[in-house]
C-alpha cells in the first residue's frame, strides 16, 4: 500500500485489520497514548509518523512503515522503508539499500561472544562508510513481553561495550539512517520525528532471537 495515491491512514487500517484477523493485538495502539496501530514516516520523517487521512503518498516518496503485534503474550516489532512508485533519484535507492544492509551488518555480531555495542559499531561503520549518518536520539531495544525492554541497542558506538549477548535474548535491531545530518527534531504533535536539515531518512527493523549460531529473524524480513 506504499503507493502513490494511498493515504497513510489506509495503511494503518489495513495493518490493524490484518493483525486483529490473526487474533493478535496492535502493540503500538495506545502505547504511551500513541493514537494508531502503525507509524508511517514519509521522506524527512524518520520515525513515529502518525497515520492521517489527509496524508496522501506521492510518487517517489520514501515510506517507512513500523509495525508491532502482540500475540500470545509476546511482542514482535519491525519496520522497513519502501519507495512509492518510481524513485526520485539514485541516492534515495541507495539510502534504502544501505539502511537495510546495515541491519544485516549489525546482526553478524548478534551472537554469544560479542557485546551489544559490537552490533552498534558495525551498523555505524557500514552506514557512515556509505556516506550517510545514523540517528543517535533513538535506539533499538530488547523486546519480549513488552515492546521496550533492556538492553538499549544503539546504532552507533565503540565496540566491546554493553551487556554480553547470550542465547535466548530477543532484540529489536533498528537502524534509522539520514542521508544528511543525524540531528532530529520532534514536531508539535509530540510524536513525529524529522531530520533537522530536511534530509531523507530510512528505517529498517526486525526482532531477532539470539541462538548458539546465527540469530533467528522472528519478524519476516521481506514483503
Ligand atoms: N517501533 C517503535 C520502536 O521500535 C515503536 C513505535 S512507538 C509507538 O520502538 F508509540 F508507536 F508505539
Ligand atoms: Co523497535
Amino acid at each position: 500500500m506504499a503507493v502513490p495515491g494511498a493515504t497513510t491512514q489506509e495503511i494503518n487500517r489495513a495493518v490493524e485489520s490484518f493483525i486483529r484477523s490473526k487474533h493478535a493485538y496492535p502493540t503500538f495502539l495506545h502505547y504511551n497514548n500513541y493514537p494508531a496501530s502503525v507509524c508511517v514516516s514519509i521522506n524527512d520523517v524518520v520515525i513515529h509518523g502518525i497515520p492521517d487521512e489527509a496524508m496522501i503518498i506521492e510518487e517517489g516518496d520514501l515510506v517507512s512503515i513500523d509495525v508491532g503485534a502482540t500475540y500470545d503474550g509476546f511482542v514482535g516489532d519491525c519496520a522497513a522503508t519502501f519507495i512509492a512508485g518510481r524513485a526520485a533519484n539514485d541516492v534515495d535507492e541507495k539510502l534504502l539499500a544501505v539502511t537495510r544492509q546495515s541491519f544485516y551488518e549489525g546482526i553478524k555480531y548478534a551472537r554469544p561472544g560479542y557485546r551489544i555495542s559490537d552490533i552498534s559499531h558495525a551498523i555505524q561503520e557500514y552506514v557512515e562508510g556509505n556516506g550517510f549518518s545514523v540517528i543517535r536520539d533513538y535506539v533499538g531495544h530488547g523486546v519480549g513481553a513488552v515492546m521496550h525492554e533492556e538492553p538499549e541497542v544503539p546504532n552507533f558506538g565503540q565496540p566491546g561495550h554493553g551487556p554480553r549477548i547470550l542465547r535466548g535474548m530477543t532484540l529489536a535491531v533498528e537502524p534509522m539512517v539520514s542521508a544528511g545530518s543525524w540531528h532530529v527534531a520532534t514536531l508539535s504533535d509530540g510524536w513525529t520525528v524529522v531530520t533537522q536539515d530536511g534530509s531523507m531518512a530510512a528505517h529498517y527493523e526486525n526482532s531477532i532471537l539470539i541462538t548458539d549460531g546465527e540469530p533467528e529473524i522472528l519478524t519476516v524480513p521481506e514483503v
